[in-house]
């Protein structure tokens, strides 16, 4: 019998046309382009108009990997959007952008584990490929974190961008996804959180800072342990961009040169879910990635939750 895989066909990302760079964010509060770049390595972020939405970015990515991967609406069995930062309450995300594309068959749901979100769509979507309920599913990170950021609070509000990535993750027979692991811990739900009222994110970000390295190293060695493979094996490592020192220490960690880390946050920002999909679009677009490259995806985020995927593109 054949093994059956579920596999990346199609990407695509979205990136709103407004930048802010950290210059234009010192004359908002009192910061530095310096004080930002060194300890973060951000240097600019996009910001979504006031009438986008995650639903409206999240089209637009969807559209570009539907292209790629020469899927039309009809083709789609599946969608999942994660996202923290939904148009409505409900109907979730996923099944506004469902209407958008005029996909009328299958069926659409949410997932949010903040900046994991989309490791935890990756898992959920490779099962049910391989559990044979749906063919080709479009896996979606997409989010409008400004709508989150108190913007007098320098603490925060220089950390993160909007944005969207998309992919299509597809039946096949060749290797694809090859393994999955997240996880969470709720003991940690005061370190990063959105409060209702005001509709802000809290962070105490030394402790988020500590914690992300230990368990994003830790999870990458045991990736590796699990799949039974070295680290020279692996082509590339496309990491939850929100700080490149928490990147660099992870890489440190597992003895990984910094050529094989792909790095967007100086240009991005933190976009949470989104930031892994629009890393690979970035690179699979600037001729980074290639087909047959073996390829560990990383999150960590608020919860806390934490998760890797290791692929063969
Ligand atoms: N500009 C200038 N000064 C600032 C700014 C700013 N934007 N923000 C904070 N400061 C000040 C603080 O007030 C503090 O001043 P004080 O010493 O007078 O009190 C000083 O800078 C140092 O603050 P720290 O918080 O200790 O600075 P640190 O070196 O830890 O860097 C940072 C802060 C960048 C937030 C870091 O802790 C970090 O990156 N943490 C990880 C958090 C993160 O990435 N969260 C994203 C979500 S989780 C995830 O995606 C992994």
């Amino acid at each position: 019998m054949t093994n059956l895989y579920s596999k990346i066909i199609g990407s695509g990302s979205y990136l709103p046309e407004k930048i802010l760079t950290n210059h234009d964010l010192a004359k908002i509060v009192d910061t530095s382009h310096d004080w930002i770049f060194e300890r973060t390595g951000i240097e600019q972020r996009h910001i979504a108009s006031k009438n986008e939405s995650s639903v409206d970015m999240a089209y637009k990515a969807s559209l570009k990997a539907m292209s790629m991967a020469q899927l039309s609406s009809n083709d789609i069995d599946m969608i999942i959007v994660a996202t923290s930062t939904p148009e409505r309450k409900f109907p979730s995300t996923a099944v506004l952008l469902q209407n958008s594309l005029k996909v009328e068959q299958g069926f659409a749901f949410d997932i949010n584990a903040a900046c994991t979100g989309f490791i935890y769509a990756l898992d959920v979507a490779d099962k049910y490929v391989r559990a044979k309920v749906a063919k080709n599913i479009l896996v979606v990170g997409s989010e409008k974190m400004s709508s989150l950021l108190d913007w007098k609070d320098r603490n925060t509000c220089v950390l993160f961008g909007d944005g969207a990535g998309a992919v299509i993750l597809s039946e096949s027979t060749a290797p694809g996804v090859l393994s999955t692991n997240i996880g969470s811990n709720g003991s940690y739900k005061d370190l990063l959180t959105v409060n209702i009222d005001p509709e802000f994110i809290e962070m105490k970000g030394n402790d988020v800072f500590k914690i992300a390295v230990k368990t994003m190293g830790k999870l990458a060695v045991s990736t590796l342990e699990k799949n039974n493979i070295t680290i020279d094996q692996v082509d590339w490592l496309i990491p939850h961009q929100a700080n490149s020192r928490i990147i660099n220490a992870i890489a440190k960690k597992i003895s990984l040169p910094s050529e094989k880390v792909i790095l967007t946050v100086n240009k991005h920002g933190n976009t949470s879910a989104a930031s892994i999909p629009l890393a690979f679009d970035d690179a699979y677009h600037n001729g980074s990635l290639k087909k047959g490259n073996l390829i560990m995806l990383e999150a960590f985020g608020a919860g806390f939750t934490w998760g890797s995927v290791l692929l063969k593109f």
